[in-house]
């Protein structure tokens, strides 16, 4: 493929702006106001997720000239695969709320337009419906992790996700429970206890799950889905935390990778490699689970000198455009994840504002390699030497 995106540069009108910045509040136009809310906010005085912008700021990339080279090739390889390009769909729970067409549409298109999907346990579709919207394209499965006494809950959730062609199990850590978000506790919102249930597909649908339930409360799901909703609302989100020598369950479990998602120091990431996973993503959780917090991308160079020889390492928190997708992979990072962007095109025109978010990213950030003398995205051509640290 050439170019990722040219409508814009021709006569063919783009279906919304191409100027990124503009998606969240076009997104707000059309979404009520508890749904916004859920995706905007963030925690606390929303200083991590300042710190999350702030962090990409303080480097400018600088170009070299006379490189002869065409459109750059932006495939990666990650834990032995190769992939089409260096960006993934950040696993986002509840997308039903922005748009009927939810977890579906967002599968569907990544399939098409050849960009990871990553599932999120909070998914409002089920494990197996995401995977026939998504095909034949790349998928992984992220998961919340339920506190030990469920564990055969959690080696169901696990098994669903091996059976359906699931590659890759992200496990979050950042998230047993949900953080001081005051958009969402001034709205008296949470999308897992809503009245229509959409928040709680993937344990409605979950045999193991049913049991439980049946068995804890002497009644089906169906007969009280109130009460069924909040029991996996908490089966989620424990409210306490799983210990390092939990990870050897989920290798038990797992078959495949293993990337621990949410860190976000050097020590942690070698706790990772000792512990034998994988990978790991550097994150904040785009700044939504704790406050006063540093920016992601500030915490990335550190991490990947002192593992980036032994684990694969991929970045999410603040990624806005293709700029900041080249700066996370010149810092080290393997594969970037994007997040809010791509709701908030869901939001505006479900498939085909998804659609047009991914190949806004990906053509900003072809032309950015390319007028960068930028080949392609390995690391012998795209590493900190192309990168300055600014002193604003
Ligand atoms: C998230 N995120 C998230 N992460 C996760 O591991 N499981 C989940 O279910 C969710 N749900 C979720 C919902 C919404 C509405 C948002 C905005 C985010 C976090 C997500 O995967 C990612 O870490 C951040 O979104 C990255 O930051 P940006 O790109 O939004 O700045």
């Amino acid at each position: 493929e050439a170019q990722v995106y040219t409508s814009g540069l021709h006569d063919e009108r783009p279906p919304f702006t191409f100027n990124a910045l503009e998606w969240e509040a076009l997104a707000k136009a059309r979404l009520p106001a508890d749904s916004f809310g859920y995706v905007w906010g963030s925690a606390g005085i929303r200083e991590t997720d300042d710190n999350n912008r702030a962090a990409f700021k303080k480097w400018g990339i600088v170009p070299s000239r006379l490189v002869r080279s065409g459109f750059p090739n932006l495939k990666t390889s990650v834990f032995g695969d190769e992939y089409d390009y260096p960006i993934a769909i950040a696993p986002v729970g509840v997308q039903k709320i922005f748009h009927r067409d939810g977890e579906r549409a967002v599968a569907k298109v990544a399939n098409e337009e050849s960009v990871t999907y990553i599932l999120s346990s909070a998914t409002s579709t089920s494990t197996e419906d995401v995977a026939a919207a998504n095909g034949d394209g790349p998928r992984w499965y992220q998961l919340y992790w339920p506190a030990n006494e469920h564990n055969n809950i959690t080696a169901s959730l696990l098994k669903r996700a091996k059976d359906n062609g699931y590659k890759v199990l992200v496990v979050t850590l950042d998230t047993y429970i949900l953080g001081w978000r005051p958009s969402d506790l001034n709205n008296g919102y949470n999308p897992f206890l809503r009245s229509d249930n959409i928040g709680v597909e993937i344990g409605f649908s979950d045999p193991v799950f049913q049991e439980h339930f049946q068995k804890k409360y002497g009644v089906s799901i169906k007969d009280d889905v109130s009460k069924a909703a909040s029991e996996w609302a908490h089966i989620m989100f424990p409210g306490t935390s799983h210990g390092w020598s939990d990870i050897k369950f989920l290798q038990e479990n797992w078959d495949g990778p293993i990337v621990l998602k949410g860190i976000q120091t050097v020590a942690d990431a070698k706790r990772a490699v000792d512990h034998g996973v994988q990978g790991i993503v550097v994150s904040n959780h785009g700044g939504r689970q704790q406050d006063g917090g540093v920016g992601s991308l500030d915490m990335l160079p550190e991490i990947v000198d002192a593992v980036g020889t032994k684990i694969e390492i991929l970045f999410d928190s603040g990624v806005r455009c293709g700029a900041d997708i080249a700066k996370a992979l010149a810092l080290g990072a393997k594969m970037v994840l994007v997040g809010r962007p791509y709701v908030y095109g869901l939001a505006i025109g479900g498939e085909t504002g998804v659609r047009h978010v991914l190949k806004s990213l990906l053509g900003d950030l072809q032309l950015t390699l390319h007028l960068s003398g930028i080949p392609d995205v390995t690391q012998e051509n795209l590493n900190r030497s192309v990168l300055r640290r600014m002193s604003h």
